[in-house]
């Protein structure tokens, strides 16, 4: 039964500001309807569309999407060349896409791992949408929390080397700033459909306080009430963030 009303789900009160999914379970998908992977990954990324548009009228401030991890590039090639496709197809719809919703579309990883025509791509949908004021999404691809880390360190390392900061100077504050995910809140509440309950290599520092909501809803079946849903437990959990 889903118990939010429609004015609850826009009254902001225990609306997540920031959502983060791992869009998993496109393979199985497919699997279990005897299609190769890629089709999955198709529906995959028409489910995406619909659940952005979702979130962005129900009025989320942040949604952050998984769409390919560090560690998926040891995939079969035919799978990773079938992603890398889809990702051109909807880049260049979302030139387009999500105008109407206001949408600003960021994405989080390492983008030089990818060809240089999707890395123009990319920079152009970031280009396209930087003056919009609504829902901010991120698509995490190429994207991985260690690889995140890491990063923030070794260019904290520079900044000391170069004596901008000394190690003694640097906090969780000034950290941050070094992330993909720099001047946005954490994540409030991370979705993962696909019937596994790990982690994954996504959003390792960011998470430290998210609520976790796991389904056994493969990802290209995901609707909104499934969306509700989890805003709905979400709304039910008592954060204490380590008081009482
Ligand atoms: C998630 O679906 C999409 C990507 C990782 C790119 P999967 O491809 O992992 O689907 P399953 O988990 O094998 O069903
Ligand atoms: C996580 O799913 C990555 C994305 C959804 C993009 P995976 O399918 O790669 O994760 P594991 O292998 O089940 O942990
Ligand atoms: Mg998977």
């Amino acid at each position: 039964m889903i118990e939010l009303k429609q004015e609850e789900r826009r009254s902001g009160g225990a609306i997540p500001a920031h959502i983060a999914i791992i869009m998993d379970g496109n393979g199985r998908w497919a699997k279990k309807r005897g299609l190769p992977r890629s089709v999955g990954h198709t529906a995959g990324a028409t489910t995406f569309r619909h659940i952005t548009r979702c979130a962005s009228r129900m009025g989320i401030k942040y949604l952050t999407v998984y769409a390919f991890s560090t560690e998926n590039w040891k995939r079969p090639a035919d799978e990773v060349d079938a992603l890398m496709k889809l990702f051109h197809k909807y880049l260049v719809d979302s030139l387009t896409d999500f105008r109407d919703d206001d949408v600003v579309v960021r994405f989080i990883g390492d983008k030089s791992g990818f060809s240089q025509s999707l890395q123009r791509l990319i920079n152009e949908t970031e280009e396209v949408s930087r003056d919009r004021t609504g829902m901010v999404l991120n698509i995490a691809m190429n994207y991985g929390g260690r690889d995140e880390i890491l990063r923030a360190v070794k260019s904290l390392c520079h900044d000391c080397a170069d004596r901008k900061i000394s190690p003694e100077e640097i906090t969780e504050e000034i950290f941050e700033k070094h992330l993909y995910t720099s001047g946005q809140p954490d994540p409030d509440l991370l979705i993962r459909p696909g019937g596994e309950a790990r982690i994954s290599n996504f959003l390792l520092y960011q998470s430290a306080y998210t609520e976790l909501y796991f389904t056994d809803v493969l990802w290209p079946d995901f609707s909104e009430d499934d969306l509700i849903r989890a805003i709905d437990y979400y709304s039910k959990r008592s954060r204490r963030f380590g008081g009482v």
